[in-house]
């Protein structure tokens, strides 16, 4: 399978970070592809609300002059989608944001009676961080949910991952759930 990672926390060296290597390192293991797009690497703006997209004649197409089109090329081809992100502000973060509100632009028809998505029938997971409780990532689950029933994509799977701020947190249950959730994500649906 090929699973493409979004990974969302601008801290290169952070949790999330952390847990990314953990699942990558399990997807390696049992012999997928697993590619890792760091959001903070490229320029994304966020979206402008124009709706050419979706007046286009070819698909995907955005006049903003940015580099989402080079994570879109990434995405479109994968069987996975991957979102790990921090939690922030009990949602999530703004490069995230803009990411999927530009990636609008992969659904076509959304005016019309049913939609075409270049996303369709991807599988979709979503590994959360957080400084507090779990029940600080309930807003940004609902939003990658609500955006994967949008993008036609399967049921979200989600894994949080919290208390991320206890100074030497030990590390161990984290790593155990990040790997057999990377073994969920990687089953047959
Ligand atoms: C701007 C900002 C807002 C945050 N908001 C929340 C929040 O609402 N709830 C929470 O539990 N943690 C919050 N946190 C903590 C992060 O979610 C947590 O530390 C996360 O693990 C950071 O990931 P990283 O180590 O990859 O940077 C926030 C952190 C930052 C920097």
């Amino acid at each position: 399978m090929d699973l493409v990672i979004l990974m969302a926390s601008p801290r290169p060296k952070g949790y999330t970070s952390r847990a990314v290597d953990w699942l990558t390192d399990e997807l390696i293991l049992m012999g997928h592809q697993a590619e890792v797009i760091n959001l903070a690497e490229f320029n994304i703006l966020p979206c402008n609300g124009c709706s050419q997209c979706q007046d286009a004649q070819e698909t995907p197409f955005c006049p903003l002059p940015d580099e989402v089109s080079l994570i879109w090329e990434k995405m479109i081809p994968a069987d996975a989608l991957i979102w790990a992100a921090p939690v922030y502000f009990w949602s999530l973060p703004a490069r995230a944001k803009a990411l999927l509100e530009r990636s609008a632009a992969l659904v076509t028809g959304f005016r019309d009676k049913g939609h075409h998505s270049l996303l369709a029938g991807k599988k979709l997971g979503l590994l959360a961080t957080c400084g507090g409780p779990a029940e600080n990532a309930d807003q940004l689950i609902s939003v990658f949910s609500l955006a994967g029933d949008y993008f036609q994509q399967e049921p979200l799977l989600r894994l949080v991952i919290e208390h991320t701020y206890q100074p030497d947190k030990p590390d161990f249950n984290d790593q155990v759930r990040t790997r057999y959730f990377a073994r969920l994500l990687a089953s047959k649906s």
